[in-house]
């Protein structure tokens, strides 16, 4: 495993993090399974962990408080997520700070996520939706200078919404946000225009979600895919988004260097970006977390190959099914 400086935090990162959302509201999920990929990842040098209070009402923040437990000797990182008051994600242009992140909510759930978690500190605390129109309201600043300061919170960060990654640039010039988690993959390249460079300017620390595109870019997905009811996923791949989406996979499939798979040209496209610190797939099976870290070689695409994705940007807007 390869690590980077994540932004101003001076933590040194593993390149390959791990997303824990999976492991509460998705289909599929096998406890025993899920214990041994965490393992291996952590005996991989994976020392990065996203989870959020939302992903199973603290379900999936208890698990990483026994993975953290029981690898007490080595250092984790431990990145979690308040949920907006009103429960909605996305967040919307007109949702007011107040309905979505007073300052007394913030705190609640800080103490939520510090039980569930069972640890005397967060390393970072997101926000799980954001509106950069809330930049300039202090009402949240306070909250996030009294976390700080008494201890209960080293870093907070920003995961900004789907297709949004401009909707955080004014609020990273206040100072008070040291990372921002943002969906960039083969398909969303858009951080690169704006979001990047501000955080290099500004050395934020950089966290790649939904490198696969919440399963796309695994090239598994077929126009005939189903999911479960109660998966999430069977509100968001609906027809219209499941055909489209299938179809750019399938245009990438021509490019996938012999011996590969489409996922792991998928992670190494984001790996040759230095601006992104860590990325952060969702992984519940020991044979995905043994592929996934294995691309944190240092060994970069060719260049020829890179340059081909480039051209396989996909610009999308919210929608009602986009979440
Ligand atoms: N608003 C937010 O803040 C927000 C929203 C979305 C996600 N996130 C964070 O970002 C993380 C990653 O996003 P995501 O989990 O939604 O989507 P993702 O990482 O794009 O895709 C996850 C899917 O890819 C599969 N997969 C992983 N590695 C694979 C491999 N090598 N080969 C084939 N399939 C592979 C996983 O399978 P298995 O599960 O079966 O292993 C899972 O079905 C989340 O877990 C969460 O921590 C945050």
């Amino acid at each position: 495993m390869k690590y980077r400086k994540f932004g101003r935090t001076n933590w040194n990162v593993s390149e390959i993090g791990y997303g824990m959302w999976g492991l509460a509201d998705w289909s599929g999920a096998d406890k025993q399974e899920i214990d041994k990929a965490l393992s291996l990842a952590i005996e991989s040098g994976c020392n990065f962990f996203d989870t959020a209070w939302a992903y199973g009402d603290g379900k999936s923040e208890q698990i990483l408080s026994h993975v953290v437990k029981t690898n007490a000797a080595k250092k984790l990182y431990v990145a979690t997520k308040i949920p907006a008051k009103n429960f909605t994600w996305p967040s919307k242009p007109w949702f007011t700070l107040e309905e979505c992140f007073p300052a007394t909510h913030i705190i609640e759930y800080t103490e939520k996520s510090l039980q569930n978690l069972k640890v005397d500190c967060i390393d970072l605390q997101q926000f799980h939706v954001w509106e950069d129109g809330w930049a300039n309201n202090d009402e949240w600043k306070s909250a996030v200078e009294k976390l700080k300061k008494e201890g209960k919170v080293k870093h907070f960060g920003v995961s900004v919404n789907r297709w949004e990654p401009d909707n955080v640039l004014n609020t990273l010039q206040t100072g008070l946000i040291d990372s921002v988690q943002v969906i960039y993959n083969i398909f969303d390249q858009a951080p690169e225009d704006n979001l990047f460079p501000l955080c290099r300017k500004l050395n934020v620390g950089v966290i790649a979600r939904v490198p696969f595109d919440e399963g796309t870019l695994t090239g598994m997905l077929t126009k005939d895919t189903v999911f479960p009811k109660d998966d999430w996923r069977s509100t968001y791949f609906v027809p219209e988004n499941l055909n489209s989406s299938v179809e750019h996979a399938d245009a990438l499939k021509p490019l996938i260097p012999s011996g590969m798979t489409m996922a792991e040209m998928a992670l190494r496209f984001i790996l040759c970006n230095d601006d992104v610190h860590t990325i952060i797939p969702g992984m519940r099976k020991v044979r995905n977390v043994q592929a996934n870290i294995s691309t944190s070689d240092g060994k970069k695409l060719e260049e020829s190959l890179r340059l081909k994705l480039k051209n396989h940007r996909w610009d999308r807007t919210p929608t009602e099914w986009s979440q």
